[in-house]
């Protein structure tokens, strides 16, 4: 049977670009759940759990952020996908730099959320080594209780007790195999400055303004190295924007979205 003339244009029209969403330390896949129905008309989300993280069961002593970017990869490819928008926070966004940098054609655009492309300080690297010992000897509650305060701002964590809740009870679930493993990854990584000077698509960094673990400058100076790249600073929102400031990160992504050719 013949096609219908103009089919092809139909579906292309209607084609929706594939969000890749990849979380933080020490979290998993449900940090994205405020995005994964509210973006769904716009984009199809994938929200996978890093390795060792959420429902995985694969424990390494060290991953580094080139070792979860190819799982990234495999990932696509194991769902035959060809381009994604990459979006990661915080250590998401270590892995999607990462990704950038060994892949760049398989990133049609790039989402850089609460993070920063420079390498950890030598003072940074030694707090992750005790990070990991902490995981390993005291257990995930312990990292999941220090860090519930740096990573949610005053405003979050004195309005929306549910929130701080969720976020501790997430970080509290992941193995201290993982967050040992990831923490001593972190510190393995590169400045990744240069690769993000070389990007040639369409990018967005989001933050939140009383984001203490990676203040404003950072975002700036990511947006200042990156051609024509775009920054929000959403108010009130601390180190996990998406899940502070739902609805105006949500608002960001889907104009962000929007303005692409895929739309
Ligand atoms: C994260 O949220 O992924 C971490 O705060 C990143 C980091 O510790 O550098």
């Amino acid at each position: 049977m013949l096609e219908e003339p103009g089919s092809t244009f139909i579906d292309m029209a209607i084609t929706k670009p594939t969000l890749l969403l990849v979380h933080g330390f020490p979290q998993d896949h449900r940090l994205w759940d405020p995005q994964r129905e509210a973006l769904r008309d716009v984009a199809n989300i994938m929200a996978p759990d890093l390795r060792g993280f959420g429902t995985t069961t694969s424990y390494n002593a060290l991953v580094t952020m080139e070792t979860y970017a190819t799982d990234m990869h495999d990932l696509m490819d194991a769902h035959g996908m060809e381009r994604v928008v990459l979006c990661g926070l915080s250590m998401g966004g270590y892995i999607a730099m990462a990704f950038l940098e060994q892949w760049p054609e398989r990133v049609e655009a790039l989402i850089l959320c609460n993070t920063r492309s420079t390498a950890d300080t030598e003072e940074g690297k030694k707090g992750r080594i005790a990070t990991a010992r902490d995981a390993m000897e005291k257990g995930s509650a312990v990292i999941a209780r220090a860090m519930v305060s740096k990573v949610l701002s005053a405003t979050t964590r004195n309005e929306r007790p549910d929130v701080v809740a969720d976020v501790e009870a997430m970080m509290a679930r992941q193995h201290p195999s993982a967050i040992a493993a990831a923490s001593l990854g972190m510190a393995q990584r590169t400045d990744r400055t240069a690769v993000l000077r070389k990007v040639k698509i369409p990018t967005l960094i989001i933050t939140g303004d009383a984001d203490e673990l990676m203040p404003l400058p950072t975002s700036q100076a990511m947006a200042d190295v990156i051609p024509g790249a775009r920054l929000a600073v959403l108010p009130k929102a601390g180190h996990l924007s998406n899940v502070e400031a739902p609805e105006q990160f949500n608002a960001t992504v889907r104009s962000f979205l929007a303005s692409l050719p895929h739309a």
